[in-house]
C-alpha cells in the first residue's frame, strides 16, 4: 500500500466529513442569515417555484453572548452611549432584564412577552403584521418599533410620550391590549412567586429586591445593550474603507444627503450617525390615514406563491375586529392643534430588517417608502416643508435602497442568537402561579 493511496483516502474521508457537517448546519451561527427571519421562513414566497424554507423552532437554538461589550466598546458610527447615573449597567442586570423581556409569565394569562412583539429574528420588531397584536389577539393602533439602538432615543413611542427606558417598560406590561397585567403590585407579587427571580434581583440589585424601579432598571439595561452599528456603511463612511460598500451604495448615499433631502431629518454627523434628529415631523402619513385617503389606495395581497390580487384598503379595514381610531400623533399627548400628525423620526439603522414601515406599518417594503417620499408625501396643511416632490430617476431610487440596506449592524446575528438562547417563560408545575387558587393568596 503506497503512502499516496493512504493520503487520498484520508482526503476523501475529510471531504465527506466536511460535507456532512455543513449539511447539519454545524457551522451556522457565524453566518448573518442563519438566525434572521421567522421560523416559517417564507423567503421567495412571491415566486411560483416556492418551496418551503421552514425549520422547526426546536432547531433554532441560540447562543449566549457577552452583551456588555457592546455598551463598553464604542462601535463605528455611533456616538457614546449615555448610561443613567442611577442605573449603572452590569452583566447581572442585562441577564435579568433579558430573562424578563422574554418571559411570557409577565402577561396576565402567561402567553405574551415583550419579545413576542419585538421579535429578535425579525429585527426586534414584527415583520408579519402592520400593527401590533397583543394578549388574546387584541389589536393595537401602531406598528412595533425596533428596540435595536433604542438607548440613543431622547423620546420613546411614535408620539414621543415617554422619555426613559426605565419608565417605558410599565406601559406594555399594564396595557389591556398588550400584556394586560392588572397593576404594578400584582406584577411584582407574581414575579416574587416565580422560582429564581428573587435571587436574580438580589444579585443585580443588592439590598433592593423586586420592586417597580428595579424591574424597570433591569429591562432597560437589556434594551440598552442592544447596540448595533459597524455596518458596511459605517466601515466605508466613518472607517474610510473604500471596499466596504459598492458604487451603488455610494451613489445612494449621495441621493440621501443630496437630491433626496433625507438627511435633514435622518441626520448624519461628522463622526457618527443616528439617522434621526430627535424631533417629530408631519410627513402626511397620519393625515392620510385619519382623512380616509389611504382607504382609497389598493393593497397588493398575496394569496399563494406568485398569486396576487389588489384589494381596496376599505375592504381590508372592514374585516378588522376593532375599529381603528384616528391617530393624531403628538396631538394625542399635547392637544395642541399644531401638533396634529406629528410622529417621531425613527433611526434608519438596520432598517432593511424592520419592515413594515411607518407608525402604522403602511408600507411593506423600502421601495414603497422611497416612492412615497419621491411623490412628496401626502399633502396636508401641516405637511413639513422639508417633504417635497423629488423627481428621482429609477437608478437613484434603486441606489437609495441599496444605501438603506447597507445600514445593518455587523453584530445582529450575535444579538439574535443571544436572545434565542433565553427561555420563553413557560409556566411549569413547580411555579406557584400554576394552580390558580394558590397564586396571590386570595383563597387562603
Ligand atoms: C403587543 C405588542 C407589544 C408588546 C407585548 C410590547 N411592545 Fe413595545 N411596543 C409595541 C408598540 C406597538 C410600540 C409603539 C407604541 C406607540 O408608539 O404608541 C412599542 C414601543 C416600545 C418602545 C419604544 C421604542 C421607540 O423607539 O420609541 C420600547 C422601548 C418598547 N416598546 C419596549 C417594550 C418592552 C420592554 C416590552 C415588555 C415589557 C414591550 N415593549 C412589549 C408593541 C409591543
Ligand atoms: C421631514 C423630515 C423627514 C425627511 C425629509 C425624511 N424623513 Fe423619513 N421619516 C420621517 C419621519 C417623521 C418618519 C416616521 C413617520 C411615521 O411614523 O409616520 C420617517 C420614516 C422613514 C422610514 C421608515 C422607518 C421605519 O422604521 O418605519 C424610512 C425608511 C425613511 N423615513 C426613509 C427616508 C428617506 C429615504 C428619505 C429621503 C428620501 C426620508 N426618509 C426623508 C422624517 C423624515
Amino acid at each position: 500500500m503506497s503512502e499516496n493511496f493512504f493520503d487520498n483516502k484520508i482526503q476523501k474521508i475529510a471531504k465527506v466529513l466536511i460535507l456532512i457537517l455543513f449539511s447539519c448546519n454545524i457551522f451556522a451561527g457565524d453566518d448573518i442569515d442563519s438566525y434572521l427571519g421567522p421560523g416559517d421562513n417564507k423567503e421567495g414566497y412571491d415566486s411560483k417555484n416556492y418551496t418551503t424554507n421552514s425549520i422547526s423552532l426546536d432547531d433554532r437554538k441560540g447562543k449566549k453572548a457577552d452583551l456588555l461589550q457592546y455598551v463598553t466598546i464604542k462601535q463605528l458610527g455611533l456616538p457614546e452611549l449615555i448610561i443613567p447615573e442611577n442605573n449603572k449597567i452590569t452583566k447581572e442586570k442585562i441577564e435579568l432584564g433579558k430573562k424578563l423581556f422574554f418571559d411570557r409569565r409577565l402577561s396576565l394569562n402567561n402567553t405574551m412577552s415583550c419579545g413576542m412583539c419585538h421579535v429578535p429574528e425579525q429585527g426586534f420588531t414584527n415583520n408579519e403584521i402592520k400593527t401590533a397584536v397583543g394578549i388574546e389577539g387584541r389589536s393595537n393602533l401602531r406598528n412595533t418599533p425596533t428596540i435595536l439602538n433604542v438607548a440613543f432615543n431622547k423620546f420613546l413611542f411614535h408620539d414621543a410620550r415617554e422619555f426613559s427606558l426605565e419608565n417605558q417598560v410599565w406601559q406594555p406590561v399594564l396595557a389591556h391590549s398588550e400584556m394586560a397585567m392588572p397593576s404594578f403590585g400584582f406584577t411584582i407579587k407574581k414575579l416574587e412567586l416565580i422560582p429564581g427571580y428573587k435571587e436574580m434581583f438580589d444579585n443585580a440589585f443588592p439590598g433592593e429586591g423586586i420592586n417597580m424601579e428595579t424591574f424597570g432598571k433591569a429591562i432597560a439595561s437589556y434594551e440598552r445593550a442592544l447596540v448595533s452599528a459597524n455596518s458596511s456603511f459605517d466601515k466605508w463612511y466613518f472607517g474610510k474603507n473604500e471596499e466596504a460598500v459598492n458604487d451603488n451604495v455610494k451613489k445612494g448615499f449621495e441621493v440621501f444627503v443630496g437630491k433626496g433631502g433625507c438627511s435633514s431629518c435622518h441626520q448624519i454627523n461628522k463622526n457618527e450617525a443616528l439617522f434621526f434628529d430627535n424631533k417629530l415631523h408631519n410627513t402626511g402619513i397620519g393625515y392620510a390615514e385619519s382623512m380616509g385617503v389611504l382607504k382609497k389606495i389598493k393593497t397588493k395581497v398575496q394569496l399563494a406563491p406568485g398569486e396576487y390580487v389588489e384589494v381596496d384598503n376599505e375592504i381590508i379595514n372592514s374585516v378588522n375586529q376593532q375599529k381603528r381610531n384616528n391617530d393624531l400623533g403628538l396631538y394625542t399627548i399635547t392637544e395642541n392643534p399644531e401638533h396634529r400628525w406629528l410622529f417621531k423620526t425613527p433611526s434608519l439603522r438596520n432598517v432593511s430588517l424592520t419592515a413594515p414601515y411607518m407608525h402604522n406599518g403602511i408600507f411593506g417594503t423600502l421601495d414603497e417608502v422611497i416612492d412615497f417620499y419621491n411623490g412628496g408625501g401626502f399633502s396636508n396643511e401641516l405637511l413639513s416643508p422639508m417633504i417635497k416632490k423629488l423627481n428621482l430617476t429609477k437608478d437613484e431610487k434603486n441606489n437609495l435602497k441599496y444605501f438603506l440596506e447597507s445600514l445593518v449592524g455587523d453584530n445582529i446575528n450575535i444579538l439574535v442568537a443571544d436572545a434565542l438562547s433565553t427561555p420563553v417563560g413557560d409556566l411549569t408545575k413547580d411555579d406557584p402561579n400554576w394552580a390558580n387558587e394558590n397564586d396571590m393568596g386570595y383563597n387562603k
